[in-house]
Order: C-alpha cells, then sequence, then structure tokens
C-alpha cells in the first residue's frame, strides 16, 4: 500500500482506534487520525509522530452532521478522494435491561448506528472516487446470537450491554444491505464493506477489562481495509476468519 491510499479512521484518539491508525500507518498509507475533540486527535497524532509515523488529525464527531460534513469537505480539498473508511467510532452506556427506556437508547444509537450511516453517507462521493475502497464497520461478539443464547457466556449473562448489543446488531445488518446495494451499482461495485469484531479488548470501553490488547483489536479492522479486489464483501469477521452471527 502506498501513501496515495487515503484511509480515514473514526474514533482513532485512543483504544482499538489508535492501533488501527497506527497499523495502517506502518503499512504506509496516508491515515487520517479522525477524533471528536480537536486537540485529542492532535495529541494523538503527535504521541504517533513521536514513533516516527506521520498521521493527519481530523476532527470528525460521528453524532454531528455538520461535522461530518467538515470532515468530508476537508478530505474532499486535501485529497480528492478516499479508498479506506473506518469505522471504529463506537460508545457502550451501562444499563441493567429491565430499567432501559426508549429514550436511553438513543446516544448508543446515535454514535453506533446512525453516526456510522451518517459518516458512510457523508463520504460516499469520496469513496466512489477511489479506485479499489473499502470500508470496515466495528461491530462486536456482543452483536452473535450464538454467543448470546449460549447458557453461562459472559455474553448471555450480561444484561447491561441491552442496547450496545442490539446497536452492533444492527451494524452487522446495515453492512450486508450496504454491500448488496454496492454490488448492485456499477459505480459502487469497487466499495468492498465487512464488518469486524475486534474481540474483548482492553480499552476503556470495559474499563480495561478486556484480555487482548488494543494491538491485537485491531488486526481485523487492518486486515479488511486493506484486503485485495478478490475479497469477499458483506462478511463478518474476527482476525481468524469469517465468525458466525
Ligand atoms: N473493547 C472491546 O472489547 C470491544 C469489543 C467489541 C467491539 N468494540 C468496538 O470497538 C470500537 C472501539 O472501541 P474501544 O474499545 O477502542 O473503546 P474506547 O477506547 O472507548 O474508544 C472509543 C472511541 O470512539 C470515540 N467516540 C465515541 N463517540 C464518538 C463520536 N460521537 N464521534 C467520534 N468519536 C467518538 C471515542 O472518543 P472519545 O475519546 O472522545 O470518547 C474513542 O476514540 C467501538 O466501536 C467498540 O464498540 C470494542
Amino acid at each position: 500500500m502506498s501513501a496515495d491510499t487515503i484511509a480515514l479512521v473514526t474514533g482513532a484518539n485512543k483504544g482499538i482506534g489508535l492501533a488501527t491508525a497506527r497499523q495502517l500507518a506502518e503499512r504506509g498509507l496516508t491515515v487520517l487520525l479522525g477524533a471528536r475533540d480537536t486537540e485529542k486527535a492532535a495529541s494523538a497524532a503527535k504521541k504517533l509522530a513521536e514513533e516516527g509515523l506521520s498521521l493527519v488529525p481530523v476532527r470528525i464527531d460521528i453524532a454531528d452532521d455538520a461535522s461530518v460534513r467538515d470532515a468530508a469537505t476537508l478530505v474532499e480539498r486535501e485529497y480528492g478522494w478516499l479508498d479506506v473508511l473506518v469505522n471504529n467510532a463506537g460508545m457502550l452506556i451501562r444499563k441493567p435491561a429491565v430499567e432501559v427506556t426508549a429514550d436511553d437508547m438513543r446516544p448508543e444509537f446515535e454514535t453506533n448506528v446512525f453516526g456510522l450511516v451518517r459518516v458512510i453517507h457523508a463520504m460516499l462521493p469520496l469513496l466512489r472516487r477511489s479506485r479499489s475502497a473499502r470500508i470496515v464497520n466495528v461491530a462486536s461478539d456482543s452483536a452473535m446470537f450464538a454467543k448470546t443464547t449460549e447458557p453461562g457466556s459472559m455474553f448471555a449473562r450480561s444484561h447491561e450491554s441491552f442496547v450496545y448489543s442490539a446497536s452492533k446488531v444492527a451494524v452487522n445488518m446495515l453492512t450486508v444491505k450496504y454491500a448488496n446495494a454496492f454490488r448492485a451499482d456499477p459505480e459502487l461495485a469497487h466499495i468492498k464493506v465487512n464488518a469486524v469484531t475486534p474481540g474483548y479488548v482492553a480499552t476503556d470501553l470495559n474499563n480495561f477489562n478486556g484480555v487482548r490488547t488494543a494491538e491485537e483489536g485491531a488486526r481485523a479492522s487492518v486486515r479488511w481495509a486493506t484486503v485485495g479486489d478478490d475479497a469477499e464483501t458483506g462478511g463478518f469477521f474476527d482476525d481468524e476468519g469469517r465468525v458466525a452471527w
């Protein structure tokens, strides 16, 4: 991959997003390090600069239409197209299932689901101009029926990720629907879109209770951000391969 390949990672100021941005930059891509806060984007880019990597900090709050539009305008002005979009930004609010109201569901859906669609919609004209574009949507093991219905599993026991898990199921289905739509449109057929799960990664999202490192968690995103033209589209993968829903 060369510096002509332009990649944007959302929520890249820390955790899995930061590791994804780092690994893509190590592979030689031009990486736009997205964060909802300008200072956070700049300080993460500075941290990677100290490791010898040059990334471009970009403000993008995926829950805000104007911010996403501004980011798309910046990409268009500076580069003219986008090759890789990693929809990594996400949030988890813990609340027992039986206490959740409809209003409680809005923030996580606003970010994890509507935010993802907001970013894809804004970046689509730029991805259209790429010769070979990739979208990676970061979902979760907690979106898997297989794990959630397994008696005694962590996901079967966890009633507090009620909204989060539902939002990540939506991410998976949106991924399949986008893949089908892109395949059917000659102008978008060069865009592969896949969902990934990073595994249980120690980050702020789970108070660092996860068992994998952020670098390990980033592997699936990086793989599907850089796959060749013969790769699949519309699938759900971890870093070892396809996973069942
Ligand atoms: N950790 C895990 O075990 C695990 C497992 C499965 C899936 N995931 C998914 O992996 C992705 C990364 O999570 P993580 O574990 O690395 O968590 P994290 O360290 O908490 O990072 C989440 C990132 O998303 C950003 N973000 C949240 N809302 C945003 C918004 N409106 N606009 C832009 N950025 C926003 C955060 O920015 P701020 O710093 O400004 O808050 C932060 O950069 C998420 O989609 C998460 O659901 C994580």
